[in-house]
């Protein structure tokens, strides 16, 4: 198994929710991080508690490109590697199909899709140089499978799943890894208001934060191209 010591981890969206969980479970483990969020002043608050010396923030918006080659770079000026991505940040605005506007389903390509293959591209030459590069994209059941009617979130899901699919061809000879990690509904505000059949239950994102570990901690030979995480019965999935 790799061990966390020395190894550099950029998590976008880490200012709450699975972002956040992540960041607080992997600095516990020993890794360095390097959070990324639109809000710095949020994102320093609610990450005040880990350890400086091994914690850096940098100002990333998945919606303006500069913020991505910045981040990364900001990255290796402060820690000389980057070792994984979890590319976490995303939005759910509802997009249906028979919707005439398509102003979220733009928003969802853009932050869902674009956001982590930008600071993916970015990073890409470090994590090869890593030797034991890692990348997890925070997708969903929902880019396996089409349940709701909001399949513009699918859509950037399955897009987002593809982008692993394509990184893991691309990266293979460097020590490269990538994993679709797609949870069922996880208990963070974006899903606050669904209402939740009896007998089912959100996921703590703690669990998710768990998936993330284990993934990275996976040695380049036994590699996990998508982890399914669901908190309900389905055939299959
Ligand atoms: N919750 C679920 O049921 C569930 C299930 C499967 C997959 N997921 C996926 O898990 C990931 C994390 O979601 P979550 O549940 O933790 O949701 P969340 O609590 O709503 O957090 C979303 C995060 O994404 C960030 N973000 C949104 N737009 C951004 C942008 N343009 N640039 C940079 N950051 C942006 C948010 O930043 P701000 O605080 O600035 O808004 C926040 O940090 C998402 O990709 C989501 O699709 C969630």
């Amino acid at each position: 198994m790799l061990s966390p010591e020395g190894r550099v981890v950029m998590i976008s969206g880490a200012n709450r929710g699975i972002g956040l969980a992540t960041a607080n479970l992997l600095a516990e483990r020993g890794y360095k991080l390097s959070l990324g969020a639109r809000d710095l002043g949020a994102l320093e608050t609610a990450t005040m508690h880990l350890p400086q010396d091994r914690t850096a923030r940098f100002e990333w918006d998945a919606t303006r490109p500069k913020t991505s080659p910045a981040w990364a770079e900001g990255t290796l000026i402060r820690f000389g590697r980057i070792d994984a991505v979890v590319a976490n940040a995303g939005i759910s605005p509802r997009a249906r199909l028979d919707d005439d506007d398509e102003t979220a389903i733009d928003e969802m390509w853009e932050v869902n899709f674009k956001g982590p293959l930008r600071v993916i591209r970015a990073a890409l030459p470090a994590l090869r140089d890593s030797g034991h590069g890692r990348v997890v994209n925070v997708a969903s059941l929902a880019g396996k499978r089409v349940l709701s009617d909001n399949f513009g979130y699918s859509a950037s899901k399955f897009a987002a799943v593809a982008l692993t699919h394509a990184l893991r061809r691309a990266g293979w000879e460097d020590g490269l890894r990538a994993t679709a990690l797609c949870p069922g509904m996880v208990d963070t505000d974006m899903v606050a208001s669904a209402q939740i059949p009896e007998g089912q239950f959100k996921i703590e994102p703690d669990a998710i934060a768990e998936s993330v570990a284990y993934v990275l901690s996976l040695p380049n030979n036994a590699t996990v191209a998508e982890l399914l995480v669901n908190s309900r019965f389905e055939p299959a999935i």
